[in-house]
């Protein structure tokens, strides 16, 4: 498995506003969603085979949590009507939703995921 390479400015101690600790990356099973409280805001984190994505973690077309759908292929897709959102621009890849979803940056650090939150 690998991850995304670390920024250097970061690991060296450099502090960014808004870079939140997520979880650690142990906690993250392959293409398992996990939905979390970051900031007063619903975040589902996902790992894939070869990087960790987050993503606002409510379906456009109902606002059913995503972190309860399943993960294929860099996908997740609500459970409710089957709609897919692409984990790395949110797209709404089919009908009933059509808005994206919110993504958010992720990094992972010496094995701890930090996503960035506004
Ligand atoms: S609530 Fe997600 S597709 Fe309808």
């Amino acid at each position: 498995m690998s991850t995304p390479p670390d920024d250097p400015q970061t690991a060296a101690g450099y502090a960014v506003p808004h870079w939140i600790e997520a979880c650690q990356l142990d906690d993250l099973t392959v293409d398992q969603p996990h939905g979390l409280r970051l900031s007063g805001r619903s975040i589902c984190v996902v790992l894939t085979p070869g990087e960790v994505f987050a993503v606002h973690d409510a379906c456009t077309h109902g606002a059913i949590p995503l972190s309860e759908g399943e993960v294929d292929h860099c996908a997740i897709e609500c459970w409710l009507h089957g709609s897919r959102f692409d984990l790395r621009t949110g797209e709404a890849l089919n009908p009933p939703a059509t808005e994206a979803v919110r993504t958010f940056p992720v990094q992972v650090i010496g094995g701890t995921v930090y996503i960035e939150i506004d």
